[in-house]
């Protein structure tokens, strides 16, 4: 650290957050003996706390977030340059940075032409909703209205994004949510007997998963639903990869029954799994495409929503009508910070090339997992696409007992006590928050993804003996 920070200033700081602030997904009662902990300064892959104590980041920020690392100056300078230019104008108008970033993220999504800024996953995510919902009153006499979305997925925090919520847990004492979200099944081989499916391959699997999805279509009425929305990847609800042929089937049951199919792009975005987007691993063409955390790698706050020229087309078709456009406004999708950053953010991805760093590194983490699941029982599972794993802990291999979450977090203590911060799913799918996360940013280096998983040998060697 530059010694920025003195030892008054930090307690002044921990004191003023212990009385004032309102930490995410956490239950403060801790606070009142604890000390919350405050990180001070970023340096590529490494933060510091507090206490001056240095830990290896294996979750890029804590979700997902920082894929091209910390401190990166000409992020910072391309931000300072624009904002001293012009900050913020409503999207009424066009801005420089917003057109650039438009295209150039164009160029890299072949069937995809329009772009929706906004300032969350969450916010991009409502607003593919509206757009369906719109749609289906402009085109289907308001009959077309609902929304598929998968069991173990997530898209976010509102009460319209909580009504699409694969994860019980997240939605909880919320209720009651939107109506006109229709859950569909999970993909996740691996948990195949919850659903009655044990016993096939996976690729058998992969396509009985997505028949699933047309069984619930036909149980709801086909001319009733607008649109399917899935992760490419299920992140917090598991690190779920899907199984080979699942997305080819999903596709052709949209094309068959009319329905739009929309990405939450929201955690694989923009590098994560070794392609620019997740569902450029699986030839997918979606009508919707959502992103944010890596937008941006948290620089500045920046989400997407972006659609083909065919879905925008419906929206200007009718200038007549005062009701037909896109009656949408994002106040913060005006700031271009995000894009001016955002820019930034994809030009080092493309210098330093970290795709394929990403896809190199992610085979080796992926081998270092492997290992420590010969080693260590508890290990059910380790799945993953570029630098984005999980493993599952479960007490028995065959009845795949999931271990407690008490465990789980002692696992996590263990790692950062050695200076390694790794995740784990969390308040999630009910009694299955037992995958460990890891998503290091994709500048990782060999060094790095060894001191991840040696860190992860150590406390499951003291956790679970
Ligand atoms: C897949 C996915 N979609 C959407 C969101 C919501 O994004 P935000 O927190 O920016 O609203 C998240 C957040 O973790 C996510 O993981």
């Amino acid at each position: 650290m530059d010694g920025t920070f003195n030892e008054n200033d930090i307690s002044d700081v921990i004191a003023s957050d212990k009385a004032h602030v309102w930490h995410h997904l956490i239950q403060h009662k801790q606070f009142e003996t604890n000390d919350p902990r405050i990180i001070l300064e970023g340096k590529g892959m490494r933060v510091w706390d507090q206490n001056g104590k240095e830990y290896l980041d294996a979750v890029s920020g804590g979700v997902w977030t920082v894929n091209v690392g910390y401190g990166r100056e000409s992020i910072a300078k391309a931000v300072y340059d624009q904002l001293m230019k012009l900050c913020y104008f409503s999207q009424s108008a066009g801005s420089v940075p917003g057109s650039r970033f438009a295209q150039k993220l164009i160029e890299k999504m072949p069937g995809m032409s329009r772009v929706y800024y906004t300032n969350s996953g969450s916010e991009a995510n409502e607003k593919v909703f509206k757009m369906v919902r719109q749609l289906s009153h402009k085109n289907h006499g308001g009959r077309k209205y609902k929304i598929l979305y998968r069991d173990r997925d997530y898209h976010g925090g509102t009460i319209g994004t909580m009504s699409a919520g694969g994860q019980d847990e997240r939605v909880m004492q919320y209720e009651p949510l939107a109506p006109g979200f229709v859950r569909v099944p999970h993909c996740m081989h691996y948990r195949a007997h919850e659903q009655g499916l044990e016993g096939l391959s996976i690729e058998e699997y992969g396509v009985r998963a997505a028949d699933a999805i047309e069984q619930v279509i036909l149980r709801e009425g086909a001319d009733t639903i607008g649109l399917l929305c899935l992760e490419p990847v299920t992140a917090g609800g598991g690190v779920i990869t899907p199984p080979p042929g699942y997305w080819p089937r999903v596709q052709e049951i949209c094309t068959k029954y009319d329905i739009l199919l929309h990405i939450d792009e929201v955690v694989c975005g923009v590098g994560r799994t070794g392609t620019w987007f997740g569902y450029q691993n699986y030839g997918v063409k979606p009508d919707f495409v959502t992103m944010a955390k890596g937008v941006a790698s948290g620089y500045a706050a920046i989400a997407l929503c972006v659609t083909t020229e065919a879905v925008f087309d419906m929206f200007k078709d009718d200038a007549s009508d005062p009701l037909g456009y896109f009656r949408d406004i994002s106040t913060f999708g005006g700031c271009t910070a995000g894009p001016a950053a955002a820019l930034e953010n994809m030009a080092i991805i493309e210098d330093e090339n970290l795709l394929d760093n990403c896809t190199e590194m992610g085979a080796r983490m992926m081998g270092n997992l492997e290992a420590l699941m010969e080693k260590h029982k508890i290990i059910g599972d380790v799945r993953g696409k570029g630098l984005f794993l999980g493993a599952e802990l479960v007490t028995d291999r065959s009845s795949k007992e999931p271990v407690s979450e008490a465990q789980m977090a002692q696992v996590a203590a263990d790692c950062s006590a050695q200076g390694v911060i790794i995740g784990m799913s969390n308040r999630s799918v009910p009694g299955l928050n037992n995958v460990l996360c890891f998503s290091p940013a994709l500048i990782a280096k060999a060094d790095d993804i060894d001191q991840i998983t040696d860190a992860v040998d150590g406390a499951l060697g003291r956790v679970f003996g």
